[in-house]
């Protein structure tokens, strides 16, 4: 079964039918909010929203093992993670649609490993390449679909990008921006790891797609506001859900 984590803005699935919530306890704790059991035409899927409902745990507070254990308990074999984040290089502005290809994890602190030696045995993963690629093309082919429909401008649309993930809950300096920017990132998120390692780790696909909803810090000459994050992220998570949509009944 396919699996979404909703991050800001999307908190629940409005388009679907609600067949069960699921309470579900881990080895590694509970997970942000019950799993909801969707049908979108006779296709099930299943729903967390990462930062509880209503949405209240900051990024780095999540439990993110407890998420991905509690998915992969119910039988979701593959996650789709949606993550509102920064805009870093060019075109990548408010309203852009993105495909992270890769990732830079500058967080810190945060439980990021099943393989500490208690929930399972020591191991490494490898993370070359950290989002599922049949998963990014399942995204990619959904996002056409509805562009057709909708009339979504290409610009707004990127297969492709690198995903720089800060600690927060702060918003970053200028001057982190910069060095993101030359690490080569081209989107900034609070909360796009440890989940990717995770499920990784025990054998989920796991693919983002990522919503730019403001130009990260420095970027442009106006200061981030959260009203200003709020209207992007209104005004794309339409295009989000349509998208999703057309990725269950693809599955
Ligand atoms: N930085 C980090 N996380 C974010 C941002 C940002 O500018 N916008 C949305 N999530």
């Amino acid at each position: 079964m396919l699996g979404f984590i909703g991050g800001s803005g999307l908190n629940q699935l409005k388009n679907s039918t609600l067949i069960e919530e699921l309470s579900v306890k881990t080895s590694c704790g509970e997970p942000s909010s019950k799993i909801s059991i969707i049908d979108i035409q006779g296709e099930k899927a299943a729903f967390l929203a990462r930062h509880g409902q209503p949405h209240h745990i900051p990024p780095h507070a999540i439990n993110y093992r407890a998420n991905i254990a509690a998915l992969e308990q119910i039988g979701v074999t593959d996650i789709i993670a949606i993550n509102a984040v920064g805009g870093i290089s060019e075109g990548f502005d408010a309203g852009v649609l993105c495909i992270p290809d890769n990732l830079i994890d500058y967080t810190y602190g945060r439980e990021h490993s099943f393989f500490d030696g208690i929930i399972k045995p020591l191991d490494h993963i490898d993370f070359s390449l950290p989002y599922s690629q049949h998963l990014r093309y399942l995204i990619l082919t959904a996002i056409t679909q509805v562009q057709a429909i909708h009339s979504l401008n290409p610009v707004l649309i990127k297969d492709y990008a690198c995903h720089a993930i800060t600690q927060g809950p702060r918003l970053e300096t200028a001057a982190e921006i910069r060095r993101c920017l030359q690490d080569g990132c081209d989107i900034v998120g609070m909360t796009g790891m440890p989940e990717a390692a995770l499920a990784r780790e025990i054998g989920l696909g796991y693919a983002c797609l990522a919503l730019v909803v403001n130009p990260a810090a420095g970027v442009s000459d106006k200061l981030i506001t959260m009203d200003e994050i709020h209207r992007v992220l209104e005004a794309g998570m339409d295009n989000v859900l349509s998208i999703i949509e057309k990725i269950v009944l693809s599955t």
